[in-house]
């Protein structure tokens, strides 16, 4: 077992202390492109005034024969555009594809001081953290890097789910977790063929009406993810790392993807995927805590002084547990109004 003293000491001579606490920047939207395409990669100046992080995708969705293009338009990309305020981060492909291993090499050692995470997917336990975690650091020196590179891990299998506290837990790089529904179904042999969201088949039943047994029994549409994101988050608080819902496929239903990205924010997670322009206005509105909930937390915490002893406000009790939910929201809209004068104005700082 390691120490805990170990912890925070560079995994290679030369490379950057591991951070003690992962900086909260606004990630709201983590959008997704594909570098190996020069149209959308012309995009990306664009897109990095409207996003909080912008992803240049080398695994799925890239083709095989199109892996390197996509790793060096990543890196021409990385170099050529200015970012402002936006990350920059990645999703490598998988550890035991035959390119991430040059994914790692090229990218940490050509723009790693431009990248802010890197995203591992597939990651099934704390041994596929640690192999990452010290290849990144000796790169790290190599490239003489003076912050550390933070890693994100895809909770998309049944062996990541069932390992997911030791996973956040694995190295003070770990930023986060995303729920990736797409491979978690498939290796869970679950039988939805949809990238996330609901599924009209998976319900419970009312009984039959003993007075009436011709009478509709009334149906409600349960969440094919609750588990899985209750667990993620619960893991990720555990650790001082942030949660997020991953990707969301049916591009043209946004108010069912908004109702995915809703639930989501309500659990506990501070952001989601987003696979096309359209969803990174969805992501911004629901991850940017509603203007009257902050509002009110704000009342409630300036009625509560000390946050000590018990009050009524409009008829509702609010004690030291309601005064630090009421925290929780006004925190979050403190950080993400930091960065936008709009928020500002709505939260009334
Ligand atoms: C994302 O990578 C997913 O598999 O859903
Ligand atoms: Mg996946």
């Amino acid at each position: 077992m390691r120490s805990p003293k170990d912890f925070f000491k560079p995994l290679a001579i030369g490379a950057p202390e591991p951070v003690r606490e992962i900086p909260f920047r606004p990630s709201r939207m983590i959008h997704f492109f594909d570098p190996s395409n020069a149209k959308m990669a012309a995009k990306v100046g664009d897109l990095a005034k409207k996003c909080d992080v912008l992803l240049g995708n080398l695994e799925d969705a890239i083709a095989a024969d199109r892996k390197v293009e996509a790793r060096e338009g990543l890196v021409k990309v990385a170099r050529e555009t200015d970012f402002g305020s936006c990350q920059l981060w990645t999703r490598v492909n998988s550890l035991d594809s035959p390119w991430v291993l040059d994914d790692l090499v090229r990218l940490v050692t050509e723009i790693g001081d431009r990248l802010d995470v890197i995203m591992v997917p597939k990651v099934e336990g704390a041994q596929d953290i640690h192999y990452v975690d010290r290849l990144v650091a000796q790169l790290e020196a190599r490239a003489k890097l003076e912050r550390p590179i933070l890693l994100h891990a895809i909770l998309e299998t049944a062996t990541g789910v069932a390992n997911v506290e030791e996973i956040c837990a694995a190295s003070p790089r770990m930023q986060g977790l995303s729920l990736g529904p797409a491979d978690l179904a498939a290796s869970r042999r679950m039988k939805t063929t949809r990238v996330g969201g609901g599924h009209p088949g998976y319900l419970v039943r009312a009984d039959p009406d003993p007075a009436d047994e011709k009478a509709p029994r009334p149906s409600a549409q349960q969440d094919l993810w609750h588990y899985t994101l209750a667990r993620m988050v619960d893991a990720c608080n555990a650790n001082g790392i942030l949660p997020y819902y991953g990707p969301f496929g049916d591009i043209a239903d946004t108010l069912a993807c908004e109702d995915q990205f809703r639930n989501a924010f309500l659990l506990g997670c501070v952001g989601a995927w987003s696979l096309h322009p359209v969803q990174v206005d969805i992501a911004r509105k629901v991850f940017s805590p509603p203007a009257a909930e902050v509002l009110w937390a704000k009342k409630v915490i300036a009625a509560m002084g000390d946050g000590t002893g018990a009050v009524m406000i409009d008829g509702k009790m609010q004690d030291d547990a309601t005064f630090k939910q009421c925290q929780v929201m006004v925190d979050l809209a403190r950080r993400l109004a930091a960065a936008d004068p709009e928020l500002t104005a709505a939260y009334g700082f």
